[in-house]
């Protein structure tokens, strides 16, 4: 399982402090495209229309006026970008401590393309995997898609890359997101999960009936065993233990997005998040001024993690992550 070292951790909290105490936001996920390969049934994003996409410089730019601790590059698919890995260099090598991360369906990873996309110095490697076998392949509409996953992952944790599986938490996948987590283990790769929510598609078919309640509770405490045993599950204790509450119908507010965590549109128009609308271009966007979202509408992992409060078990947590 891929640790980080001493004085890279040393450095992230050097670089957390320095960004709380500059009000900087935390992450900014940068959607490369919303043009997608996948035909999800949860997700929108690939019905859209092909819209303005900026160009190297300008996501460079975006990085250089808000300086996040974190980055993720996101889409649609962003492989479905030709200039994807060059877009990755770039805002990596702009000068400045931050960490990179990707979210990919994988689909495009060739064996050569995952050598190009470590030798970019990438800090994490995102692939989503809602399902531990075939399967995957019916819930994103591409045939051989959990082949070339259960290819790729194992083969780049052996070259020593940060792999993570990113997972959502839905009813028809319920009873198989231990075995993700032990799946993943196998490949030497972490998992993070994530609530599944209805907004991208407005799609009501995978939220949990109150009948499940009960499953869903003993997964989570599933969940919590296999963290102590694996180690390789990235969420909090904090994230799982709202989600039975959140389910339930309860409101959990004090998201931060817009201020915190930002997106910004293939064209570089800020929204608060993937499903709020745009803004402001980011050039003119200040999100120290921005008044706070007061959405509930969802509890995904992007909002509910950067809310999970600074206690001892979550420093523990990312120490020993
Ligand atoms: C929108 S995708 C874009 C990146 C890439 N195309 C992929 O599939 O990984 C980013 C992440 O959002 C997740 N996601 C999509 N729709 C979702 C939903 N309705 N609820 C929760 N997560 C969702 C995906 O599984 C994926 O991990």
């Amino acid at each position: 399982m891929y640790k980080h070292s001493l004085g890279f951790r040393l450095n992230a909290i050097k670089q957390l402090a320095a960004n709380r105490i500059h009000d900087r936001p935390l992450s900014i996920t940068l959607e490369l495209t919303r043009r997608c390969n996948a035909r999800c049934d949860y997700c929108n994003h690939w019905k859209e229309q092909k819209q303005t996409e900026q160009e190297v410089g300008d996501f460079v730019g975006v990085i250089e006026r808000f300086q996040p601790f974190a980055v993720t590059i996101c889409g649609g698919e962003p492989f479905m970008r030709r200039d994807a890995l060059e877009i990755i260099r770039a805002v990596k090598n702009v000068p400045g401590w931050r960490y990179v991360g990707i979210i990919t369906n994988g689909w495009f990873l060739t064996d050569e393309r995952c050598q190009k996309l470590m030798e970019t110095g990438i800090d994490q490697i995102n692939i989503s995997l809602n399902w531990p076998d075939e399967r995957q392949d019916d819930d994103r509409k591409i045939k051989g898609l959990f082949k070339r996953i259960s290819h790729v992952v194992p083969m780049m944790t052996a070259k020593g890359a940060n792999v993570q599986m990113n997972s959502i938490i839905m009813n028809d996948n319920l009873d198989d997101v231990v075995p993700i987590a032990k799946l993943a283990y196998s490949w030497g790769a972490s998992v993070c999960y994530t609530l599944y929510s209805e907004l991208p598609a407005e799609n009501t078919g995978h939220l949990f009936p109150t009948a499940r309640q009960g499953r869903l509770a003993e997964v989570l405490e599933e969940l919590r065993e296999l963290r102590k045993t694996q180690g390789n599950i990235a969420n909090t204790q904090w994230y799982f233990d709202q989600i039975p509450s959140y389910v339930q119908g309860n409101v959990i507010t004090g998201c931060t997005a817009g201020k915190k965590t930002l997106h910004i549109s293939p064209g570089g128009m800020v929204r608060p998040c993937a499903e709020l609308p745009p803004v402001s271009h980011y050039t003119e966007y200040d999100h120290i001024a921005a008044e706070p979202v007061t959405c509930t509408r969802c509890f995904q992992a992007c909002r509910g993690e950067v809310q999970a409060p600074l206690t001892l078990r979550r420093i523990g947590e990312v120490l020993t992550a």
